[in-house]
C-alpha cells in the first residue's frame, strides 16, 4: 500500500501548492491504474480504509459534493441531493474559493457529465412518448428528484399525462411533491415490493430506471427488467441505463467518494432480458451514450 500512501501525498503536496485540477485528475488516473494492478480485495482495502485515514480525505471532502457521497446522511449513496449538486439544482452556498475549485472540478468530472446527459436523454424519451400519445402512461421507478421532467416539452406544454414516479427514499418523494404537485402521481416504494408483487402497475407507455441498476445484482436487475416490461402496454418502451466498467473516474469515485457501483459493458445489458420472453420484443437496442461511460437497453414490447 505504500505505492498508494504516496500518490494520495502526492496529490496533497500538489493541491497544496496551489495545483488543485491538474493534481485531482492526476490523482484520478493513477487511482485508476493503481485499482486494477491491486485487484479487488486489496483496492478495497485501500480506498476504504487507507484513504479515509490519509490528510487528503480532509482537504477533498471541503467540497460537499464528494463529502456528501462519501458520508451518506441518507444511509446509501447517490442520493436525489447529490444529484441535484451534479445537476445544477442545488448550488452550495459559502464555500471558500479552495473547496469551490474542487466542486467545479468535481462536477466536471467525465460522469457527472454522464449523468447529466443521461437526465436530457430521458427528457427526450418521455417526450417521444407525449408525442406518441395525447395523455401517455408513465413510470419512473427510482426517480429521485424527477429533474428530466422540467425540461420536456411536454410538462412545458402542459401536455397531460400519467405520470407516476417511485422512490424508496421519502424526503426525495417530499421534495417531488413540492416540485411538481398534482402533475406527478408520487409513489413510494422500492424494488423489493415490486418483485414481491406488492406493487402493480400496468398499461405504461414508457417505463424507466436512471442510476438505479448500477446498484442491482444480476438476478434481481433482471427480475426487475422483465416486471418492467410486463408493465407496458404494446407498443411501450422500456429504458434503463448503467454505468460501463470504462469509466475512467471508477478510482476516484470509490475512495474520494465511497461511491461503489455495479458496472455493465454491452453484453451484460443484454442478459438483462434473460426472463423476457423474445417473442414479446418488438425491438431491442442497447448503446452507449456520447461520451461511452453509460450503456442503456431500449425494449419496445411487441
Ligand atoms: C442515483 S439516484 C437517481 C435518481 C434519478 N433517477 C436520477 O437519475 O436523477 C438513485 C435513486 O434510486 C433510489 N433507489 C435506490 N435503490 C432503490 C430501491 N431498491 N428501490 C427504490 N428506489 C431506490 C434512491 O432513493 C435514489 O433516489
Amino acid at each position: 500500500m505504500s505505492k498508494g500512501s504516496a500518490l494520495l501525498d502526492k496529490a496533497c503536496e500538489g493541491i497544496q501548492s496551489g495545483e488543485v485540477e491538474q493534481s485531482l485528475s492526476e490523482l484520478k488516473d493513477s487511482l485508476l491504474d493503481y485499482r486494477a494492478e491491486l485487484g479487488p480485495e486489496l483496492w478495497s482495502e485501500f480506498a476504504k480504509q487507507h484513504f479515509s485515514e490519509h490528510p487528503i480525505r480532509k482537504i477533498v471532502h471541503q467540497s460537499p459534493f464528494s463529502h456528501r457521497s462519501y458520508t451518506r446522511p441518507r444511509g446509501y449513496a447517490g442520493d436525489a441531493v447529490t444529484l441535484d449538486y451534479i445537476y445544477g439544482d442545488l448550488s452550495p452556498n459559502g464555500l471558500s474559493p479552495f473547496a469551490e475549485r474542487v466542486f467545479n472540478w468535481e462536477r466536471a468530472t467525465p460522469s457527472a457529465e454522464a449523468v447529466r446527459g443521461r437526465r436530457d436523454l430521458l427528457a427526450r424519451y418521455i417526450d417521444e412518448a407525449a408525442a406518441a400519445t395525447q395523455t401517455p402512461s408513465i413510470l419512473a421507478i427510482a426517480c429521485g428528484h424527477l429533474r428530466e421532467l422540467r425540461l420536456t416539452k411536454a410538462w412545458k406544454q402542459k401536455q397531460s399525462m400519467n405520470f407516476t414516479a417511485l422512490d424508496q427514499d421519502q424526503e426525495s418523494l417530499t421534495v417531488l411533491r413540492e416540485s411538481y404537485g398534482s402533475d406527478v402521481n408520487v409513489v413510494p416504494g422500492s424494488v423489493r415490493s415490486l418483485i414481491a408483487g406488492k406493487q402493480h402497475f400496468a398499461d405504461q407507455d414508457l417505463v424507466y430506471a436512471a442510476g438505479l441498476y448500477d446498484y442491482l445484482p444480476l438476478p434481481v436487475a433482471r427480475r426487475l427488467t422483465a416486471l418492467m416490461f410486463q408493465m407496458l402496454k404494446p407498443g411501450g418502451r422500456l429504458l434503463v441505463a448503467n454505468f460501463h466498467p470504462g469509466l475512467i473516474d471508477i478510482g476516484a469515485m470509490e475512495t474520494t467518494m465511497n461511491w461503489w457501483l455495479i458496472y455493465r459493458n454491452e453484453s451484460e445489458m443484454a442478459e438483462l432480458t434473460g426472463e423476457i420472453e423474445n417473442a414479446q420484443i418488438a425491438e431491442q437496442k442497447i448503446f452507449r451514450d456520447q461520451g461511452d461511460n453509460l450503456v442503456y437497453l431500449d425494449l419496445k414490447r411487441g
